[in-house]
């Protein structure tokens, strides 16, 4: 289904989609075997990490010559946290796999200058050549990486403020409790994740049915983070039934 710039897939459930997006990261492998991908955390890439770590070691998937970096990561904490986006990345995929990925980076939350350390990710990103394939999560709010709702949105890698909102979706991390969630957060901004070669984004349930519809029907607005991702020329949205349930013609309150 095409809508707007955008290219919409939708499966029947979330665990359809993050199987076929594990199957699309392996094709993508196999035909680029030093492919550069963009990783998101939170809850929704969940499933897809397990599909990638079961193609890995049933023999499918070689991530070994491969690169990734991520979207962002939490201000003021350490890698080792288990709140950290690293330590996330650790325990649903980097510990898991047979062979380590080839190259994996991290912004660090903890650089003295986070000026500097946001600069050294996008002289990273260049040097590797680039993106080829990143996957984004979709906030509940509109958000992308850290790129939060509000009047002006960031091009580069930046330090940022996050939305209470945010927060509390984040809270799972840090005991359950938003308020130990950190106020800032590093994250790839707007242009740095508009230069990725292909974008998939990723959302599945019905909680984000209304961002959904706004990102990909609605105007570019730097209240909805998302809808840039229409000015992207190979930008893609994979839905299930239910994060599709609010696009004009589908049925409202389809279940997962
Ligand atoms: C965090 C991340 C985003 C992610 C979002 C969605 O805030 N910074 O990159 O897309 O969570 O999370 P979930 O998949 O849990 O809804």
């Amino acid at each position: 289904m095409g809508a707007g710039g955008l290219r919409v897939r939708i499966f029947p459930t979330a665990r359809h989609a993050a199987a076929a997006l594990a199957r699309c990261v392996a094709r993508e492998i196999r035909a680029n075997p030093r492919l550069v991908l963009g990783l998101p955390t939170g809850r929704t890439p969940i499933a897809l990490y397990q599909e990638i770590v079961a193609l890995e070691r049933s023999g499918h998937l070689d991530l070994s010559t491969a690169t990734t970096f991520n979207l962002d990561e939490f201000a003021g904490i350490a890698a080792a946290h288990p709140g950290s986006y690293r330590a996330f990345m650790r325990r649903h995929l980097f510990d898991r796999l047979r062979s380590p990925i080839g190259r994996i980076h991290f912004l660090d939350g903890t650089a003295p200058d986070a000026a500097r350390e946001c600069e050294r990710y996008e002289r990273a990103i260049a040097r590797a050549g680039g993106i080829d394939l990143l996957i984004l999560g979709l906030g509940a709010n509109g958000h992308i990486g850290f790129n939060e709702p509000g009047r002006r949105l960031v091009a580069r890698t930046h330090l940022t403020r996050l939305t209470a909102a945010t927060r509390a979706a984040n809270a799972a991390l840090f005991g359950g409790r938003a308020s130990r969630v950190p106020r800032q957060a590093l994250s790839m901004g707007m242009a740095t994740i508009l230069h990725a070669r292909r974008i998939v984004l990723l959302a599945t349930g019905a909680g984000k049915a209304r961002t959904v519809a706004a990102a990909i029907r609605g105007p570019l607005t730097p209240r909805v983070p998302a809808s840039f991702l229409q000015l992207h020329r190979h930008a893609e949205v994979w839905l299930d039934e239910a994060g599709a349930s609010r696009l004009p013609g589908r049925r409202a309150g389809a279940k997962a």
